[in-house]
Protein backbone atom coordinates (compact mmCIF):
# COMPACT_ATOMS: atom_id res chain seq x y z
CA UNK A 1 0.00 0.00 0.00
CA UNK A 2 2.97 1.97 1.22
CA UNK A 3 4.60 1.71 -2.00
CA UNK A 4 1.65 1.90 -4.41
CA UNK A 5 0.84 5.86 -2.51
CA UNK A 6 4.70 6.39 -3.03
CA UNK A 7 4.00 5.51 -6.86
CA UNK A 8 0.89 7.73 -7.68
CA UNK A 9 2.62 10.44 -6.05
CA UNK A 10 5.70 10.39 -7.97
CA UNK A 11 3.47 9.49 -11.17
CA UNK A 12 1.82 12.68 -10.31
CA UNK A 13 5.49 14.69 -9.75
CA UNK A 14 5.88 13.46 -12.97
CA UNK A 15 3.18 14.55 -14.85
CA UNK A 16 3.07 17.66 -12.66
CA UNK A 17 6.91 18.80 -13.90
CA UNK A 18 5.69 17.63 -17.56
CA UNK A 19 2.88 20.42 -17.84
CA UNK A 20 4.97 22.79 -15.66
CA UNK A 21 7.94 22.41 -18.10
CA UNK A 22 5.80 21.73 -21.61
CA UNK A 23 3.73 24.05 -21.57
CA UNK A 24 3.37 27.59 -20.66
CA UNK A 25 0.43 30.52 -19.70
CA UNK A 26 -0.49 32.61 -22.45
CA UNK A 27 0.70 35.91 -21.05
CA UNK A 28 3.99 34.34 -20.06
CA UNK A 29 6.48 36.72 -22.36
CA UNK A 30 8.67 33.21 -22.95
CA UNK A 31 5.62 32.93 -25.61
CA UNK A 32 7.70 35.57 -27.79
CA UNK A 33 11.01 34.30 -28.20
CA UNK A 34 10.76 34.01 -32.28
CA UNK A 35 13.34 31.53 -33.86
CA UNK A 36 15.03 31.04 -30.27
CA UNK A 37 11.74 29.14 -28.97
CA UNK A 38 12.53 26.21 -27.37
CA UNK A 39 10.42 23.04 -28.75
CA UNK A 40 8.99 21.94 -25.48
CA UNK A 41 6.65 24.95 -25.66
CA UNK A 42 5.33 23.94 -28.94
CA UNK A 43 5.28 20.17 -29.14
CA UNK A 44 2.41 18.16 -29.43
CA UNK A 45 2.69 15.32 -25.76
CA UNK A 46 -0.36 12.98 -27.63
CA UNK A 47 1.35 10.79 -29.28
CA UNK A 48 -1.65 8.48 -29.83
CA UNK A 49 -1.55 6.71 -33.63
CA UNK A 50 -3.28 8.66 -35.98
CA UNK A 51 -6.22 6.37 -38.11
CA UNK A 52 -8.32 6.95 -40.23
CA UNK A 53 -10.86 4.32 -41.24
CA UNK A 54 -10.28 2.32 -44.61
CA UNK A 55 -6.74 4.07 -44.49
CA UNK A 56 -3.13 2.90 -43.51
CA UNK A 57 -0.24 5.31 -43.06
CA UNK A 58 2.31 3.80 -45.74
CA UNK A 59 4.71 6.72 -46.36
CA UNK A 60 6.70 9.93 -44.38
CA UNK A 61 8.57 12.70 -45.79
CA UNK A 62 9.22 15.22 -42.85
CA UNK A 63 11.52 18.24 -42.82
CA UNK A 64 12.69 19.11 -39.36
CA UNK A 65 14.83 22.39 -38.22
CA UNK A 66 17.63 21.15 -35.96
CA UNK A 67 16.88 21.51 -32.35
CA UNK A 68 18.35 24.04 -29.89
CA UNK A 69 21.56 25.37 -30.40
CA UNK A 70 23.98 27.94 -29.46
CA UNK A 71 24.70 31.04 -30.86
CA UNK A 72 26.13 31.85 -33.69
CA UNK A 73 29.91 33.40 -33.94
CA UNK A 74 28.15 36.89 -34.49
CA UNK A 75 25.72 36.78 -31.15
CA UNK A 76 28.41 35.29 -29.49
CA UNK A 77 30.71 37.97 -30.19
CA UNK A 78 27.39 40.85 -29.61
CA UNK A 79 26.51 38.97 -26.33
CA UNK A 80 30.26 40.01 -24.68
CA UNK A 81 28.45 43.03 -24.43
CA UNK A 82 26.66 42.08 -21.73
CA UNK A 83 29.46 41.82 -19.63
CA UNK A 84 29.82 45.31 -19.50
CA UNK A 85 26.23 45.79 -18.88
CA UNK A 86 25.73 43.75 -16.29
CA UNK A 87 28.21 45.70 -14.06
CA UNK A 88 26.18 48.75 -15.19
CA UNK A 89 22.71 47.34 -13.84
CA UNK A 90 24.25 46.10 -10.44
CA UNK A 91 25.81 49.29 -9.79
CA UNK A 92 22.63 50.72 -10.14
CA UNK A 93 21.63 48.38 -7.62
CA UNK A 94 24.13 49.10 -4.82
CA UNK A 95 22.37 50.02 -1.57
CA UNK A 96 19.21 48.65 -2.22
CA UNK A 97 18.01 50.86 -4.72
CA UNK A 98 16.69 50.01 -8.06
CA UNK A 99 13.52 47.85 -9.74
CA UNK A 100 15.23 44.50 -9.79
CA UNK A 101 14.72 41.97 -6.70
CA UNK A 102 17.76 40.62 -4.44
CA UNK A 103 16.89 37.47 -6.58
CA UNK A 104 16.83 38.86 -9.61
CA UNK A 105 20.45 40.40 -9.06
CA UNK A 106 22.02 37.58 -7.49
CA UNK A 107 20.92 35.76 -10.88
CA UNK A 108 22.21 38.27 -12.43
CA UNK A 109 25.31 38.37 -10.76
CA UNK A 110 25.65 35.01 -11.34
CA UNK A 111 25.64 35.26 -14.43
CA UNK A 112 28.97 34.46 -17.08
CA UNK A 113 29.86 34.81 -20.76
CA UNK A 114 30.90 31.67 -20.93
CA UNK A 115 30.52 30.86 -24.48
CA UNK A 116 33.26 29.46 -27.00
CA UNK A 117 33.56 30.77 -30.34
CA UNK A 118 34.16 27.74 -31.11
CA UNK A 119 31.74 25.53 -30.60
CA UNK A 120 29.12 28.16 -32.39
CA UNK A 121 25.83 26.88 -33.53
CA UNK A 122 26.35 23.50 -31.40
CA UNK A 123 23.42 21.71 -31.18
CA UNK A 124 22.54 21.68 -27.14
CA UNK A 125 21.44 18.85 -24.64
CA UNK A 126 18.23 20.02 -25.06
CA UNK A 127 18.17 19.74 -28.33
CA UNK A 128 19.70 16.51 -28.31
CA UNK A 129 16.13 15.72 -25.76
CA UNK A 130 13.94 17.73 -28.44
CA UNK A 131 14.87 15.34 -31.39
CA UNK A 132 14.71 11.71 -29.39
CA UNK A 133 11.61 12.80 -27.85
CA UNK A 134 10.13 13.81 -31.42
CA UNK A 135 11.22 10.75 -32.77
CA UNK A 136 9.79 8.89 -30.29
CA UNK A 137 5.93 10.29 -30.61
CA UNK A 138 6.10 10.22 -34.73
CA UNK A 139 7.01 6.48 -34.65
CA UNK A 140 3.97 5.81 -31.87
CA UNK A 141 1.24 7.97 -34.44
CA UNK A 142 2.54 6.20 -37.77
CA UNK A 143 3.90 2.67 -36.52
CA UNK A 144 3.57 1.17 -40.24
CA UNK A 145 5.17 4.02 -41.90
CA UNK A 146 8.11 4.54 -39.04
CA UNK A 147 9.15 0.82 -38.41
CA UNK A 148 10.45 -0.35 -35.13
CA UNK A 149 13.69 -2.01 -36.83
CA UNK A 150 15.63 -0.43 -39.18
CA UNK A 151 16.44 -1.11 -42.69
CA UNK A 152 18.07 0.94 -44.91
CA UNK A 153 15.98 0.59 -47.91
CA UNK A 154 13.47 2.07 -46.27
CA UNK A 155 14.91 4.91 -43.96
CA UNK A 156 16.54 8.07 -45.86
CA UNK A 157 18.04 10.41 -43.36
CA UNK A 158 19.98 13.21 -44.46
CA UNK A 159 21.26 16.75 -43.01
CA UNK A 160 23.19 19.60 -44.01
CA UNK A 161 26.84 19.76 -43.97
CA UNK A 162 26.91 21.36 -40.46
CA UNK A 163 27.18 20.07 -36.40
CA UNK A 164 23.59 20.95 -35.19
CA UNK A 165 21.93 19.18 -38.01
CA UNK A 166 24.10 16.11 -38.14
CA UNK A 167 24.00 15.97 -34.80
CA UNK A 168 20.05 16.47 -34.86
CA UNK A 169 19.67 13.48 -37.26
CA UNK A 170 21.53 11.26 -34.95
CA UNK A 171 19.38 11.62 -31.61
CA UNK A 172 16.39 11.21 -33.71
CA UNK A 173 17.83 7.76 -34.66
CA UNK A 174 18.70 7.18 -31.49
CA UNK A 175 14.49 8.28 -30.49
CA UNK A 176 13.52 5.72 -33.57
CA UNK A 177 15.68 2.48 -32.70
CA UNK A 178 17.29 0.07 -30.03
CA UNK A 179 21.35 1.12 -29.29
CA UNK A 180 22.05 -2.58 -31.14
CA UNK A 181 20.86 -0.69 -34.39
CA UNK A 182 22.60 2.52 -34.13
CA UNK A 183 25.73 1.99 -35.45
CA UNK A 184 24.18 0.49 -38.60
CA UNK A 185 22.38 3.50 -39.67
CA UNK A 186 23.24 4.92 -42.81
CA UNK A 187 22.87 8.84 -43.47
CA UNK A 188 23.12 9.99 -46.75
CA UNK A 189 26.50 11.79 -47.09
CA UNK A 190 26.18 15.98 -46.70
CA UNK A 191 27.30 18.18 -48.97
CA UNK A 192 28.11 21.75 -49.26
CA UNK A 193 25.89 22.75 -52.32
CA UNK A 194 22.27 20.70 -51.63
CA UNK A 195 19.43 22.07 -53.55
CA UNK A 196 16.87 20.14 -51.53
CA UNK A 197 17.79 20.89 -48.09
CA UNK A 198 19.06 24.32 -48.37
CA UNK A 199 17.86 25.18 -51.93
CA UNK A 200 18.20 29.34 -50.90
CA UNK A 201 21.87 28.79 -50.02
CA UNK A 202 23.73 28.94 -53.31
CA UNK A 203 20.78 30.27 -55.43
CA UNK A 204 22.43 33.08 -56.33
CA UNK A 205 20.12 35.39 -58.08
CA UNK A 206 17.90 34.48 -54.48
CA UNK A 207 21.53 35.87 -52.32
CA UNK A 208 21.54 39.00 -54.65
CA UNK A 209 17.66 39.95 -55.07
CA UNK A 210 16.58 39.37 -51.80
CA UNK A 211 18.87 38.13 -49.28
CA UNK A 212 21.75 40.93 -49.76
CA UNK A 213 19.13 43.87 -51.27
CA UNK A 214 19.04 46.22 -48.84
CA UNK A 215 14.93 47.17 -49.45
CA UNK A 216 14.87 43.61 -48.45
CA UNK A 217 15.38 44.91 -44.99
CA UNK A 218 13.56 48.75 -45.20
CA UNK A 219 10.38 47.83 -43.23
CA UNK A 220 12.42 46.28 -40.35
CA UNK A 221 14.56 49.22 -40.53
CA UNK A 222 11.85 51.73 -39.96
CA UNK A 223 10.11 49.93 -36.93
CA UNK A 224 13.49 49.40 -35.15
CA UNK A 225 13.46 53.83 -35.48
CA UNK A 226 9.43 53.86 -34.98
CA UNK A 227 8.23 55.72 -31.57
CA UNK A 228 7.04 52.63 -30.37
CA UNK A 229 10.71 50.88 -30.42
CA UNK A 230 11.87 53.94 -29.00
CA UNK A 231 9.19 53.51 -26.14
CA UNK A 232 10.37 50.42 -25.60
CA UNK A 233 13.95 51.05 -25.24
CA UNK A 234 12.99 53.24 -22.70
CA UNK A 235 10.91 50.79 -21.10
CA UNK A 236 13.45 47.60 -20.81
CA UNK A 237 16.01 50.39 -19.58
CA UNK A 238 14.23 51.68 -16.97
CA UNK A 239 13.17 48.11 -15.71
CA UNK A 240 16.75 47.37 -15.29
CA UNK A 241 17.46 50.54 -13.15
CA UNK A 242 19.18 52.00 -15.93
CA UNK A 243 19.51 56.19 -15.55
CA UNK A 244 20.45 56.31 -19.70
CA UNK A 245 17.88 54.76 -23.11
CA UNK A 246 20.07 51.80 -24.05
CA UNK A 247 20.37 51.21 -28.08
CA UNK A 248 18.62 48.58 -30.16
CA UNK A 249 21.55 46.52 -30.77
CA UNK A 250 22.32 45.87 -27.11
CA UNK A 251 18.56 45.08 -26.12
CA UNK A 252 18.44 43.10 -29.10
CA UNK A 253 21.49 41.13 -28.29
CA UNK A 254 19.24 40.94 -24.60
CA UNK A 255 16.24 39.18 -26.67
CA UNK A 256 18.28 36.49 -27.56
CA UNK A 257 19.99 35.76 -24.61
CA UNK A 258 16.79 35.82 -22.72
CA UNK A 259 15.72 33.30 -25.94
CA UNK A 260 18.42 30.94 -26.01
CA UNK A 261 19.05 30.99 -22.23
CA UNK A 262 15.54 29.97 -22.30
CA UNK A 263 16.10 27.22 -24.21
CA UNK A 264 18.81 25.15 -23.71
CA UNK A 265 17.51 25.05 -19.77
CA UNK A 266 14.38 24.07 -18.63
CA UNK A 267 15.21 25.08 -15.17
CA UNK A 268 16.70 27.95 -15.30
CA UNK A 269 15.45 32.06 -15.65
CA UNK A 270 17.92 33.64 -17.83
CA UNK A 271 18.36 37.32 -16.86
CA UNK A 272 18.10 38.83 -19.68
CA UNK A 273 14.56 38.10 -19.80
CA UNK A 274 14.59 40.58 -16.44
CA UNK A 275 14.37 43.75 -18.59
CA UNK A 276 11.46 42.29 -20.95
CA UNK A 277 7.39 42.60 -20.34
CA UNK A 278 4.92 41.62 -22.41
CA UNK A 279 4.45 44.40 -24.58
CA UNK A 280 8.71 44.79 -25.07
CA UNK A 281 8.55 41.33 -25.87
CA UNK A 282 6.08 41.65 -28.69
CA UNK A 283 7.69 44.84 -30.29
CA UNK A 284 11.31 42.30 -30.48
CA UNK A 285 9.57 39.26 -31.36
CA UNK A 286 7.56 41.51 -34.35
CA UNK A 287 10.96 43.19 -35.63
CA UNK A 288 11.94 39.80 -36.07
CA UNK A 289 9.09 38.79 -37.57
CA UNK A 290 8.46 41.46 -40.08
CA UNK A 291 12.65 40.01 -41.48
CA UNK A 292 11.69 37.04 -41.60
CA UNK A 293 8.50 37.94 -43.55
CA UNK A 294 11.06 40.12 -46.17
CA UNK A 295 13.89 37.26 -46.17
CA UNK A 296 12.18 33.94 -46.00
CA UNK A 297 8.25 33.97 -46.11
CA UNK A 298 6.07 35.80 -48.62
CA UNK A 299 7.89 39.58 -49.31
CA UNK A 300 9.79 37.86 -52.80
CA UNK A 301 8.33 35.30 -54.87
CA UNK A 302 11.54 33.44 -55.37
CA UNK A 303 11.99 32.96 -51.63
CA UNK A 304 9.63 30.78 -51.81
CA UNK A 305 8.79 29.46 -55.13
CA UNK A 306 12.46 27.82 -55.11
CA UNK A 307 10.93 25.71 -52.33
CA UNK A 308 9.84 23.58 -54.91
CA UNK A 309 12.63 21.62 -55.13
CA UNK A 310 12.49 20.38 -52.23
CA UNK A 311 8.59 20.09 -52.33
CA UNK A 312 8.73 18.10 -56.04
CA UNK A 313 10.98 15.32 -53.86
CA UNK A 314 7.64 14.50 -51.66
CA UNK A 315 5.29 14.23 -54.41
CA UNK A 316 7.97 12.38 -56.64
CA UNK A 317 8.61 9.46 -53.33
CA UNK A 318 5.21 9.60 -52.77
CA UNK A 319 3.93 8.92 -55.88
CA UNK A 320 5.78 5.62 -56.37
CA UNK A 321 5.86 2.68 -53.98
CA UNK A 322 9.97 2.03 -54.13
CA UNK A 323 11.80 4.35 -52.48
CA UNK A 324 12.22 5.31 -48.57
CA UNK A 325 8.88 4.64 -46.71
CA UNK A 326 10.30 7.40 -44.11
CA UNK A 327 12.58 10.16 -45.47
CA UNK A 328 13.70 12.94 -42.67
CA UNK A 329 15.53 15.88 -43.82
CA UNK A 330 17.31 17.78 -40.92
CA UNK A 331 17.61 21.49 -42.01
CA UNK A 332 17.23 24.97 -41.17
CA UNK A 333 15.19 27.85 -40.32
CA UNK A 334 15.27 29.15 -43.85
CA UNK A 335 14.10 26.15 -45.37
CA UNK A 336 11.26 25.68 -42.82
CA UNK A 337 9.86 28.85 -43.22
CA UNK A 338 10.21 28.85 -47.58
CA UNK A 339 8.51 25.47 -47.25
CA UNK A 340 5.89 26.64 -45.04
CA UNK A 341 5.41 29.65 -47.30
CA UNK A 342 5.43 27.47 -50.62
CA UNK A 343 2.38 25.59 -49.24
CA UNK A 344 0.81 29.25 -48.65
CA UNK A 345 0.44 28.99 -44.68
CA UNK A 346 0.12 31.43 -42.31
CA UNK A 347 -0.32 33.90 -45.24
CA UNK A 348 -0.86 37.42 -43.26
CA UNK A 349 -3.62 39.37 -45.38
CA UNK A 350 -1.24 42.17 -46.04
CA UNK A 351 2.38 42.16 -46.00
CA UNK A 352 4.20 42.84 -42.48
CA UNK A 353 4.95 46.68 -42.53
CA UNK A 354 6.79 49.22 -39.60
CA UNK A 355 3.72 50.78 -39.27
CA UNK A 356 1.25 48.63 -38.11
CA UNK A 357 1.32 45.32 -35.61
CA UNK A 358 -0.84 42.73 -35.62
CA UNK A 359 -0.80 40.98 -32.49
CA UNK A 360 -2.98 38.52 -34.24
CA UNK A 361 -1.14 37.51 -37.38
CA UNK A 362 -0.50 34.09 -38.44
CA UNK A 363 2.89 34.42 -38.97
CA UNK A 364 4.48 34.36 -35.72
CA UNK A 365 8.02 32.85 -35.94
CA UNK A 366 7.87 32.18 -32.49
CA UNK A 367 4.98 29.48 -33.27
CA UNK A 368 6.26 28.02 -36.62
CA UNK A 369 9.90 28.23 -36.69
CA UNK A 370 10.63 27.56 -33.31
CA UNK A 371 13.99 24.85 -32.62
CA UNK A 372 13.11 21.59 -33.84
CA UNK A 373 10.06 23.22 -35.85
CA UNK A 374 8.89 20.45 -38.39
CA UNK A 375 6.97 19.77 -40.91
CA UNK A 376 5.47 16.52 -42.27
CA UNK A 377 3.48 14.89 -44.92
CA UNK A 378 2.27 11.52 -44.02
CA UNK A 379 0.99 9.24 -47.20
CA UNK A 380 -1.88 7.36 -46.26
CA UNK A 381 -3.16 4.17 -48.88
CA UNK A 382 -7.11 4.37 -48.46
CA UNK A 383 -9.99 2.74 -50.22
CA UNK A 384 -10.68 5.97 -51.75
CA UNK A 385 -6.91 5.92 -53.35
CA UNK A 386 -3.92 7.56 -52.02
CA UNK A 387 -4.06 10.80 -49.50
CA UNK A 388 -1.56 13.40 -47.84
CA UNK A 389 -1.73 13.94 -43.84
CA UNK A 390 -0.09 17.21 -43.25
CA UNK A 391 1.47 18.06 -39.54
CA UNK A 392 3.26 20.79 -38.34
CA UNK A 393 4.87 20.73 -34.77
CA UNK A 394 3.31 17.26 -34.92
CA UNK A 395 -0.06 19.27 -35.26
CA UNK A 396 -2.34 17.83 -37.92
CA UNK A 397 -3.15 20.91 -39.91
CA UNK A 398 -5.43 21.37 -42.98
CA UNK A 399 -3.69 22.49 -45.95
CA UNK A 400 -5.67 25.73 -47.27
CA UNK A 401 -6.23 24.50 -51.02
CA UNK A 402 -7.49 20.90 -49.60
CA UNK A 403 -11.04 20.68 -48.44
CA UNK A 404 -10.08 18.43 -45.35
CA UNK A 405 -6.90 17.62 -43.47
CA UNK A 406 -6.58 14.29 -45.10
CA UNK A 407 -6.21 15.71 -48.58
CA UNK A 408 -5.84 13.73 -52.12
CA UNK A 409 -2.98 12.89 -53.43
CA UNK A 410 -3.78 13.20 -56.71
CA UNK A 411 -5.58 16.07 -56.26
CA UNK A 412 -2.22 18.24 -54.44
CA UNK A 413 -0.12 17.10 -57.56
CA UNK A 414 -2.28 18.83 -59.72
CA UNK A 415 -2.64 21.99 -57.78
CA UNK A 416 1.47 21.82 -57.15
CA UNK A 417 1.81 21.00 -60.79
CA UNK A 418 4.30 24.12 -61.75
CA UNK A 419 6.10 22.80 -58.21
CA UNK A 420 6.73 19.39 -59.86
CA UNK A 421 7.45 19.89 -63.67
CA UNK A 422 8.08 23.77 -63.67
CA UNK A 423 10.90 23.52 -61.52
CA UNK A 424 14.55 24.61 -62.63
CA UNK A 425 17.30 25.44 -60.71
CA UNK A 426 19.38 26.97 -63.19
CA UNK A 427 16.35 28.95 -64.26
CA UNK A 428 15.20 30.13 -60.98
CA UNK A 429 18.92 30.99 -59.45
CA UNK A 430 20.57 32.11 -62.34
CA UNK A 431 21.52 35.60 -63.16
CA UNK A 432 22.16 35.89 -66.28
CA UNK A 433 18.12 35.15 -67.49
CA UNK A 434 14.92 37.04 -66.83
CA UNK A 435 16.33 39.63 -64.56
CA UNK A 436 12.87 40.75 -63.72
CA UNK A 437 11.70 37.70 -62.59
CA UNK A 438 11.48 38.19 -59.26
CA UNK A 439 8.30 39.92 -57.76
CA UNK A 440 8.41 41.84 -54.56
CA UNK A 441 5.14 41.96 -52.83
CA UNK A 442 3.05 45.09 -52.49
CA UNK A 443 3.34 47.00 -49.52
C1 LIG B 1 -5.00 12.42 -29.17
O1 LIG B 1 -4.85 12.20 -30.56
C2 LIG B 1 -5.80 11.28 -31.12
C3 LIG B 1 -5.39 11.03 -32.56
O2 LIG B 1 -5.25 12.21 -33.28
C4 LIG B 1 -7.19 11.86 -30.96
O3 LIG B 1 -8.15 10.98 -31.51
C5 LIG B 1 -7.46 12.09 -29.48
O4 LIG B 1 -8.72 12.72 -29.33
C6 LIG B 1 -6.39 12.96 -28.86
N1 LIG B 1 -6.58 12.99 -27.42
C7 LIG B 1 -6.66 14.12 -26.74
C8 LIG B 1 -6.80 14.00 -25.25
O5 LIG B 1 -6.63 15.20 -27.28
C1 LIG C 1 21.71 -2.80 -46.21
O1 LIG C 1 21.30 -3.86 -45.37
C2 LIG C 1 21.56 -5.16 -45.89
C3 LIG C 1 21.03 -6.18 -44.89
O2 LIG C 1 19.77 -5.89 -44.48
C4 LIG C 1 23.05 -5.36 -46.11
O3 LIG C 1 23.28 -6.61 -46.70
C5 LIG C 1 23.58 -4.24 -47.00
O4 LIG C 1 24.96 -4.33 -47.09
C6 LIG C 1 23.20 -2.86 -46.46
N1 LIG C 1 23.59 -1.85 -47.40
C7 LIG C 1 24.53 -0.96 -47.14
C8 LIG C 1 24.81 0.04 -48.20
O5 LIG C 1 25.11 -0.93 -46.07
C1 LIG D 1 13.66 57.03 -32.08
O1 LIG D 1 14.97 57.25 -31.57
C2 LIG D 1 15.98 57.43 -32.57
C3 LIG D 1 17.33 57.49 -31.91
O2 LIG D 1 17.28 58.14 -30.68
C4 LIG D 1 15.65 58.69 -33.37
O3 LIG D 1 16.61 58.88 -34.41
C5 LIG D 1 14.27 58.54 -33.99
O4 LIG D 1 13.91 59.75 -34.65
C6 LIG D 1 13.23 58.22 -32.93
N1 LIG D 1 11.99 57.92 -33.59
C7 LIG D 1 10.82 58.49 -33.28
C8 LIG D 1 9.66 58.12 -34.13
O5 LIG D 1 10.71 59.26 -32.35
C1 LIG E 1 12.90 9.95 -52.58
O1 LIG E 1 13.77 10.98 -52.18
C2 LIG E 1 15.14 10.65 -52.17
C3 LIG E 1 15.92 11.85 -51.72
O2 LIG E 1 15.43 12.42 -50.57
C4 LIG E 1 15.59 10.21 -53.52
O3 LIG E 1 16.95 9.83 -53.47
C5 LIG E 1 14.75 9.06 -53.99
O4 LIG E 1 15.10 8.73 -55.30
C6 LIG E 1 13.28 9.40 -53.93
N1 LIG E 1 12.52 8.21 -54.23
C7 LIG E 1 11.61 8.17 -55.16
C8 LIG E 1 10.93 6.86 -55.38
O5 LIG E 1 11.29 9.11 -55.80
C1 LIG F 1 9.78 41.64 -67.33
O1 LIG F 1 8.90 40.53 -67.43
C2 LIG F 1 7.77 40.74 -68.25
C3 LIG F 1 6.92 39.47 -68.22
O2 LIG F 1 6.64 39.13 -66.92
C4 LIG F 1 8.19 41.08 -69.68
O3 LIG F 1 7.06 41.37 -70.47
C5 LIG F 1 9.13 42.28 -69.66
O4 LIG F 1 9.61 42.52 -70.97
C6 LIG F 1 10.29 42.04 -68.71
N1 LIG F 1 11.11 43.25 -68.61
C7 LIG F 1 12.43 43.23 -68.76
C8 LIG F 1 13.13 44.53 -68.60
O5 LIG F 1 13.04 42.20 -69.00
Amino acid sequence: MKLFIMFCLLTLIYFMNITIVGSIKSNDIRNHLGSRTPYRFRSNKNDSRIKFPNCKDSKIWMVIRHGTRLPSKKDIVAGANLVDLKFEILLQHENGKGPLSKEQLRRLEEWKDQLDAEQDSYLTLEGQDEMILLAERMQKRFPNAIRQRYDNKTFLFRYTATQRTQQSARFFTNGLFEKKDAQDIIFAPATKVDIILRFYKHCDRWQKQVKKNPDTYTEQRLYGHSSEMNKTLESVSKRLGLNRVLKLGLVNTMYKFCGYETSWDKHFTSPWCYGFDEESMKVFEYYHDIKAYWVDGYGYDLSYRQACLSIKNMFENFSEDKGPHATFLFTHSGTVLKLLTHMELYRPPAPLTSSFRDDGRKWKVSNIDCFGSNLAFVLYKCKTGDHVLTLHQEKIIKLPMCKHELCPLDYLKKYFKNSIYNCNYDDMCGLEKKPNATQKTSV
